[in-house]
């Protein structure tokens, strides 16, 4: 039996985390934490969690878990990641993995140093039709592709909840929040091309008028990140890159998170999975739904057999996380990244 402790009992944590944990045969829940109390003891009560803190050192310290789920905002999962690991407890922390890229070096130093595993929940990786990609590039295609487009895009989905727009919580807006999905998933799918340079730019534009739209009403006056980021990425080999995400662009459909590759021979796109070429569209297959996938269930199974890496292991991500730092430095600096003259360099 694997004991588990989950820090944060928000809305992550209530509709992914704890269902995946209570369920499992080899997993035994013992403790909870949340800087609210009221939250703490209507989600303790729900999974039927005896041991309840708001501090979450003294719960690591006194229940001397296995495993901790990091749920909290994305301000704490270094800090947290780091107190789990320093007393030799495996992590699984949600996406982003950190802040930047200096935080999450950190956790990966601590986490060979304690011989831990932490891993992240990009759960876009184990989508059925992420492996139709991969398999489509690994058949003979991976130094033709040239070109490939990352859209992670949404007309009007400012998240009118949570700390989603709070630059100090968050680290940033639609590029740290969702368009981190899918760039994690093209550099998956690739299998971690070298980038050489980056460009972007971003907007709060429409954030900051404030509104309503797909995912509540939001304040503008509150408003502290991009609601968008466009950019550029030129990898090794020629390879170029297209990428744009947004909370809100305004564009014909409610949303867009995809990713297309080209080949010589071939496009493909992943959402639904369909071939392109010198022949009419073919759409080999569409998802229903990926509602309640997750990193976790691959993340416990790589701890039972002890031997072997989860799929979102964190060597599988850092490249990830650097490419966001270089994103925001383009944008923010109005400069062309070099990735070699910066920490954010590979
Ligand atoms: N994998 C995904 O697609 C996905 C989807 C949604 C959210 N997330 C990630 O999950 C994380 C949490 O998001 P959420 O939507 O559940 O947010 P949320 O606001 O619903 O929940 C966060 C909870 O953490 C608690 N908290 C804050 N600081 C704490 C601390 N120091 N100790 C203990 N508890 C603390 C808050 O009180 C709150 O209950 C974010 O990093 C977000 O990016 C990932």
């Amino acid at each position: 039996m694997l004991r588990v402790c989950v820090i944060g009992a928000g809305n992550i944590a209530k509709t992914i985390h704890l269902p995946i944990y209570s369920l499992h045969p080899q997993i035994t829940l013992v403790g909870i934490s949340d800087l609210s109390e009221i939250t703490l003891n209507k989600i303790a009560d729900e999974f039927n969690i005896k041991n309840r803190y708001t501090d979450y050192i003294q719960m690591l310290d006194d229940l001397k878990p296995d495993i901790v789920s990091i749920c909290t905002p994305n301000k704490y999962h270094y800090i947290q990641s780091m107190a789990a690991l320093e007393r030799g407890i495996h992590v699984f922390c949600e996406k982003p993995p950190a802040m930047n890229y200096q935080e999450l070096k950190q956790m990966w130093k601590k986490s060979i140093e304690k011989k831990c595993t932490i891993a992240f929940n990009f759960h876009h990786r184990l989508r059925k039709e992420t492996l139709m990609l991969k398999n489509w590039v690994e058949s003979g295609r991976q130094n033709d592709i040239y070109y490939a487009e990352i859209n992670a895009l949404r007309r009007r989905g400012i998240p009118g909840w949570g700390n989603f727009t709070n630059k100090d919580l968050q680290g940033g807006g639609a590029l740290i929040d969702i368009g981190i999905h899918m760039l994690d998933l093209f550099l998956y799918v690739m299998n971690y091309p070298k980038p050489l340079y980056v460009i972007a730019s971003s907007s709060n534009r429409i954030g900051i008028k404030g509104g309503e739209g797909d995912f509540g009403a939001w304040n503008g006056d509150k408003f502290e990140v991009e609601d968008s980021l466009y950019g550029q990425i030129t990898f090794e080999g020629g390879l170029s890159v297209h990428i744009k995400t947004a909370f809100a662009h305004n564009f014909e459909i409610k949303s867009d998170m995809n990713v297309s590759l080209f080949a010589s021979d071939e496009g493909a796109k992943l959402h639904p999975f369909t071939r392109y070429g010198n022949h009419d569209p073919i759409i080999e297959f569409q998802e229903e739904t990926i509602q309640g996938l997750s990193a976790l269930p691959n993340f416990i199974e790589s701890l039972q057999s002890n031997n072997t890496l989860p799929l979102t292991s964190i060597e599988s991500v850092i490249l990830t996380q650097r490419l966001v730092d270089a994103l925001y430095l383009s944008a923010s600096t109005n400069q062309p990244i070099r990735m070699e003259d910066h920490n954010v360099s590979i």
